[in-house]
């Protein structure tokens, strides 16, 4: 499959090191959704859609530094839309929580409107290492019927300390979803907050991806050997429970690191 070839329109400072970048062409995209982005002479690398013509970039490598150094009418190419997206609960009964950190609010944003959209109460955890690491507080607090909390790991805004310490303050029988994206130790919190609940608990997960259409097997997880760019990157909590989820993920020469 060819790139598309995309033109940047607008680059947004998100924060230290965090930019959004909007493009010329909107995607027909749902949360979870994510494209393969070339930046011509470095590398090809996977980014959640943010919005349905932009991405948000962390910088810590050399593609996500050259991204977040692009400026108005550079372009860049795109395979995709990619990947198995987050699903809506059916009932309007209970609240869909979301939890998001870092960049990973990438997708959980896009839920949050989705949801917003079909009236479910919402509450979006918003998990960053510091203050100027937040993304999308404005974002989704202007939306009806999204309550949006946020914590930092050293409190210079809102909660002092992990966003998953947030969750106790819900009780899980309110609750119909969790959706969760960010680093992986915290999305494992979220899953063994959930061990002893009757609730549907969904994560997005990254991992070294190649081809992003199932071919390579850079991107399979242990103990199922699910291929994240094509099953995923979208799981429920329970395909993930006694596999690698939280404990380790594998490099581009597919060594295993351990979180
Ligand atoms: C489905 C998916 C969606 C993503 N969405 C976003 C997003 O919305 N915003 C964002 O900023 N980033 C996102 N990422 C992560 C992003 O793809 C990596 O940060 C990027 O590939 C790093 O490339 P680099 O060349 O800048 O750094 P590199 O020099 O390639 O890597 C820097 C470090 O990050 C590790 N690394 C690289 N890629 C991954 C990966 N996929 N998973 C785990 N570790 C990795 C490397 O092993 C190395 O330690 C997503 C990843 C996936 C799989
Ligand atoms: S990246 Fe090649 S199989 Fe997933």
């Amino acid at each position: 499959m060819r790139p598309i070839d995309l033109e940047v329109t607008e680059v947004i400072e998100e924060g230290d090191g965090i930019a959004t970048l909007r493009f010329d062409r909107e995607f027909d995209v749902s949360a979870g959704n994510y494209g393969m982005f070339w930046v011509r002479g470095v590398d090809e690398v996977p980014m959640s859609f943010s919005y349905p013509d932009g991405i948000t970039v962390r910088a810590i490598g050399e593609t996500t530094q050259a991204m977040t150094e692009m400026e108005v009418g550079d372009s860049l190419g795109v395979r995709g839309p990619f990947g198995e997206s987050f699903d809506l609960p059916d009932s309007d009964s209970g609240e869909v929580v979301v939890v998001g950190g870092g960049t990973g609010m990438a997708p959980v944003a896009l839920l949050t409107e989705e949801a917003a959209r079909e009236g479910l109460d919402v509450t979006t955890l918003i998990g960053a290492a510091t203050a100027d690491e937040v993304v999308f507080e404005q974002r989704l607090s202007s939306l009806d019927g999204v309550d949006v909390r946020v914590a930092t790991d050293d409190g210079t805004k809102g909660h002092e300390g992990y966003v998953t310490e947030l969750l106790d303050g819900y009780d899980a029988d309110d609750v119909d979803m969790v959706a969760s994206c960010g680093p992986e130790p915290m999305m494992a919190k979220v899953l063994e907050r959930y061990d002893e609940e009757d609730v549907e608990v969904r994560f997005s997960l990254e991992r070294y991806m190649k081809c992003g259409i199932g071919i390579c097997g850079s991107c399979c997880i242990d103990d199922t050997g699910s291929r994240v760019c094509a099953d995923g990157p979208v799981y429920d909590g329970d395909s993930l429970r006694g596999g690698e989820f939280g404990v380790y993920h594998r490099d581009a020469a597919g060594r295993k690191e351990e979180f």
